[in-house]
């Protein structure tokens, strides 16, 4: 299987793939295929929102080397699996406010020690910033009208100065009312103002059309 332009990540034709931390495990239902003695897990970009980034055209991954990372809105954690994958030796924080879902994510992080998940609201990121200290990879995927004022948020109170963040912009959760580009460029006129610039935007059409990513670093 070749490599792709992504450390760790396999590429056939347009399919993604991680080495399964946890091999015979699967997550969400996902393929599994072998290469020598490693077992890979198909990343689906129907499916998570990073994966689309990824396979929409970003020439790098949005992170290098995170120690600790903060994922804000897991789920299930269809995406977080994949990076808990990727970042064996990092610890990735997991930010969820469904009681329901989070009990997906308890489980996973059972079988994956990399997993550190908080059932916490991402709005009232005090609640949680103390047990999760400063990471250097914020990582956001709710469906908020503030979505920029979270971002900030934690980022602030999270993030480390020469940290990047990944917003995945639902658009129509901003506003119903406005274009799809008046949200996005209101929104990175909101970030900007705050010392942030967008080092990367990219629409995760068809995979999800809602939503546009941001790739943001401090200016
Ligand atoms: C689209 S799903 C995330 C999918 C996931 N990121 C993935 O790719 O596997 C959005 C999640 O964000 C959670 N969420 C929404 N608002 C939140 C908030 N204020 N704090 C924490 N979680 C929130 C929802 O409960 C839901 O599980």
């Amino acid at each position: 299987m070749p490599a792709s332009d992504w450390p760790g990540i396999l590429r056939r034709g347009r399919e993604l793939y991680t080495r399964n931390l946890r091999p015979g495990e699967r997550v969400y239902g996902e393929e599994v295929v072998r290469e020598g003695s490693d077992e890979y897990r198909r990343w689906d970009p129907w499916r998570s929102k990073l994966a689309a980034y990824l396979v929409n055209g970003a020439t790098r991954l949005p992170f290098e080397h995170p120690h600790r990372v903060l994922y804000l809105g897991a789920a299930h954690g269809t995406t977080l699996s994949h990076l808990s994958d990727l970042l064996p030796d990092s610890q990735l924080f997991a930010i969820e406010k469904s009681a329901t879902t989070f009990g997906t994510l308890l489980g996973l992080s059972r079988r994956r020690p990399n997993l550190f998940p908080i059932l916490a609201d991402a709005q009232l990121p005090e609640r949680y910033a103390a047990d999760v200290g400063r990471v250097d990879f914020l990582y956001q995927d709710i469906a908020q009208r503030n979505q920029a004022e979270v971002f900030l948020e934690n980022a602030r109170s999270c993030l480390a100065t020469a940290g990047t963040g990944l917003l995945m912009l639902k658009v129509r959760s901003v506003t119903q009312r406005k274009s799809t580009n008046a949200v996005v460029s209101e929104t990175r006129e909101a970030l900007g103002q705050q010392g942030w610039r967008v080092v990367d935007q990219r629409a995760l059409t068809p995979f999800s059309r809602d939503h546009v990513a941001l790739l943001l670093a401090r200016a």
